[in-house]
């Protein structure tokens, strides 16, 4: 060979070597992704606000293990337009919050929509102790600073399921006023006057590193009188204007309450129920449900017994937006999913949104159009049924904080 030809021959070699390279590339790329590459440009604007259906802001928290249930949980209540803040607590190690970061981030639409947080930093949480409010008060801060759009904050935990799609959920309270808030409440105290209120306990958690417990002081405290305390399940829905004034509030009475339930037994059985039903502007907003379908032992122990296939009848027709407990994998939330949200392995909910192909192949929701429409599902007549009763009697007693 001549010096041309050699060259020419090298010249040759390596363009087809980077060819192969080039070539294997590509079909490293998972056509989801080319997918996400050409929506990224043509994705529609999030639109809130007045005569824009509601948005939710999601917290949604668990312990160490439970990643995979907290995705799953995700994957389940997920929509463009919500904002999402996944929490694994201090018993969880860095590497598996790592790795939910890493799952989160492989759902092509949530990438595009970049509304899914994890947050890095974790807060312990005590069983019983007040680091369950400061765990809680700094998601509502975090998501109250990086979102405008949600109208209602949801806490879930990594044993919660939707019973309901995103659409639906949207659907139904659109036509309820925005500044109300799903608590569940009583002032009648029973027994836990005495167990809950009047015991004074500290959380170790707020300043030890390791895991601890709450423990008892001797002394008890009287009830107060400054205000009145309020109780109830500690699953709410609330809305922004109320979760603004918690934070941002220049009335004192949601500090005052925080640090009054520092020294309580369950203070999230008890803080938010007190401050809004404490405060003059709030305290017409309640609607007196935590809008969960729970079952209890009798008599009842501290969690609700946990649900499986033989509950799903009564669940599906409860008209509760959210249901809890569930063990990890458990066979009916592969019921609910097939049923009521139509939901494929590892594919979010389907909305209004989703556009892609209708072939079984495909996910629907690798390509979407308008975010801001709602397509109602099955399930939004039992879920609005419900809701309209719980607002009915608004005016009555036990809507009001009595
Ligand atoms: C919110 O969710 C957390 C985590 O699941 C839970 O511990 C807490 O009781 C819930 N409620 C409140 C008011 O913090
Ligand atoms: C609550 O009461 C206030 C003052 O009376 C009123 O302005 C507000 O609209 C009421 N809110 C609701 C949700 O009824
Ligand atoms: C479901 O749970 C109930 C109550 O915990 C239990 O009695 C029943 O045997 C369970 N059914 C199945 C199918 O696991």
């Amino acid at each position: 060979m001549g010096a041309e030809k050699k060259w020419l021959y090298a010249l040759f070699c390596a363009a087809f070597v980077s060819f192969l390279i080039f070539l294997s590339c590509i079909s490293g790329f998972s056509s989801s992704y080319y997918a996400f590459s050409l929506q990224r440009r043509f994705a529609t604007p999030v639109n809130h606000g007045p005569g824009h259906p509601p948005a939710f802001a999601y917290y949604i928290s668990g312990g160490g293990g439970d990643s995979d249930r907290i995705f799953r949980l995700l994957l389940a209540v997920y929509h463009p337009r919500n904002r999402y803040l996944l929490h694994i607590g201090t018993d969880g190690s860095e590497e598996e919050r790592w790795k939910l970061g890493m799952l989160v981030k492989s759902v092509p639409v949530i990438q595009a929509f970049g509304n899914v947080d994890v947050v890095g930093k974790p807060d312990p949480v005590t069983y019983m102790g007040s680091t369950n409010i400061a765990a809680m008060l700094r998601a509502v801060s975090i998501l109250l600073k990086v979102d405008g759009g949600w109208d209602w904050f949801v806490n879930l935990s990594a044993s919660d399921y939707p019973l309901i799609t995103q659409d639906d959920l949207s659907h139904v309270l659109l036509s309820v006023s925005r500044d109300m808030n799903f608590i569940d409440h009583t002032s009648d105290l029973g027994w836990k006057e005495g167990q809950r209120v009047k015991p004074i306990v500290v959380d170790p958690g707020l300043y030890l590193a390791r895991k601890t417990q709450i423990f008892y002081a001797t002394e008890k405290r009287p009830m107060p009188e400054a205000f009145k305390i309020f109780t109830g399940s500690p699953w709410v829905v609330l809305s922004r204007p109320f979760l603004e004034f918690c934070v941002f509030g220049w009335d004192n009475l949601p500090r005052t309450l925080l640090m009054y339930f520092t020294n309580a037994v369950l203070s999230q059985e008890v803080y938010f129920h007190s401050v809004v039903c404490n405060s003059p502007e709030f305290k017409n907003t309640t609607v007196n449900s935590d809008m969960r379908y729970m079952v209890w032992d009798n008599p009842p122990k501290m969690e609700p017994l946990f649900l499986n296939t033989s509950d799903y009848d009564l669940m599906a027709q409860s008209g509760a937006a959210f249901a809890r407990q569930f063990n990890k994998d458990e066979a009916v939330l592969d019921m609910i999913d097939q049923n009521i949200l139509k939901r494929s392995q590892n594919r979010v909910t389907p909305g209004a949104w989703c556009i892609g192909g209708k072939n079984w192949w495909m996910d629907p929701c690798s390509r979407w159009g308008d975010v801001n429409m709602l397509k109602p599902g099955p399930q939004v007549k039992i879920l609005g049924d419900s809701v309209q009763r719980l607002l009915q009697d608004l005016s009555s007693e036990s809507n009001q904080c009595r």
